[in-house]
């Protein structure tokens, strides 16, 4: 069993991995912290509360950072609307908010596991660099990390960073270079993991709170991908959660990588050493470059089907 902590921003494909967690047999949600990215912290707070409700799931959600470290927060609402559904409204959760800040409940949960706890992380990175900053000992108890996040080759927040790294750079770099192993889903596999709009209208004739608020949610992101000349759009932060219940639909090499906190034109970029001849064992990541994207979107599929 996989007990993972879910740190989110959630925006309309953290919601379908979220949504896909819910119901994948050897995956357990034991908690969840918000990060701003997508939206601002209230809504990514508010929607990671929702969207468990809408799943009838009783997973506590703590509220995290509202901002990067030293950047301030842009926020993508040209992909994620205004309230991070894509404008979508779905019922309150009547759930009692949680007063205790994220990155105490993500240590005291850890702890608990006693170094069981998988992180998945598919927002900007500040959360887990905050953890680690206050808690030195995390890494003792973090098994490993997985994120959706960075690049090994270009990026869509700039020409060489992708949005979560791109967000808060400072934390991303904290966060590789803390010696706990990163999982990494960046752009070389997440833009393979795309679910064209047929697909998504597909899903969105289940007929079921779920599957309406993926078809409608992933409007904003679908009219963008057309006019980038793609059809339908890409469950970027789905990849990490199917990897955890399928990682043979998914290649990777084991690689170093560290991000560029500040550079004139490099601000944001994962650096991935695949080729050095640093020794295999200092290789503290895993670069992600293929999935199987008929067998990605058949597993979405069979989990919406679920709800
Ligand atoms: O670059 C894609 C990432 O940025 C995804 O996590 C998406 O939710 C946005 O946060
Ligand atoms: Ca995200």
């Amino acid at each position: 069993m996989n007990k993972i902590w879910f740190d989110t921003d959630i925006g309309v494909d953290d919601a379908v991995a979220l949504l896909c967690a819910y119901q994948l047999d050897n995956i357990e949600v034991v908690g969840i912290s918000a990060i701003a990215g997508n939206c601002d912290i209230d809504n990514v707070f508010n929607n990671a509360r929702n969207v468990t409700y809408l799943a009838k799931k009783d997973v506590k959600v703590y509220k995290g950072a509202s901002k990067p470290l030293y950047k301030e927060l842009k926020p993508a609402t040209i992909v994620h609307g205004n309230n991070g559904l894509g404008d979508v409204v779905i019922p309150t959760s009547p759930a009692p908010i949680e007063e205790k800040c994220a990155i105490d409940a993500l240590y005291e949960k850890a702890k608990e596991l006693n170094g069981e706890l998988k992180v998945v992380a598919v927002g900007p990175l500040t959360n887990i660099a905050l953890t680690i900053r206050k808690y030195p000992d995390f890494k003792d108890y973090c098994k490993e990390i997985y994120i959706m996040g960075g690049a090994g080759i270009g990026g869509n927040a700039s020409p060489c960073a992708e949005f979560n790294i791109y967000s808060d750079p400072q934390a991303a770099s904290e966060v590789f270079e803390s010696g706990i192993f990163i999982h990494v889903f960046g752009l070389d596999v997440t833009l393979q993991a795309n679910a064209y709009s047929s697909e998504i209208n597909e899903i969105g004739s289940y007929g079921n709170p779920a599957s309406d608020l993926l078809r409608d949610s992933l409007k904003l992101a679908v009219n963008l991908y057309k006019f980038l000349g793609i059809d339908g759009t890409c469950l970027h932060d789905a990849c990490p959660i199917l990897y955890l219940a399928h990682p043979e639909w998914f290649k990777g090499e084991q690689c170093g990588i560290f991000v560029e906190p500040e550079g004139k034109y490099t601000t944001g970029e994962t650096v991935c050493d695949l080729y050095s001849n640093a020794k295999y064992e200092d290789r503290h990541c895993k670069l992600y470059t293929f999935v199987d994207r008929e067998a990605f979107v058949n597993c979405v599929k069979e989990c919406y089907k679920k709800y």
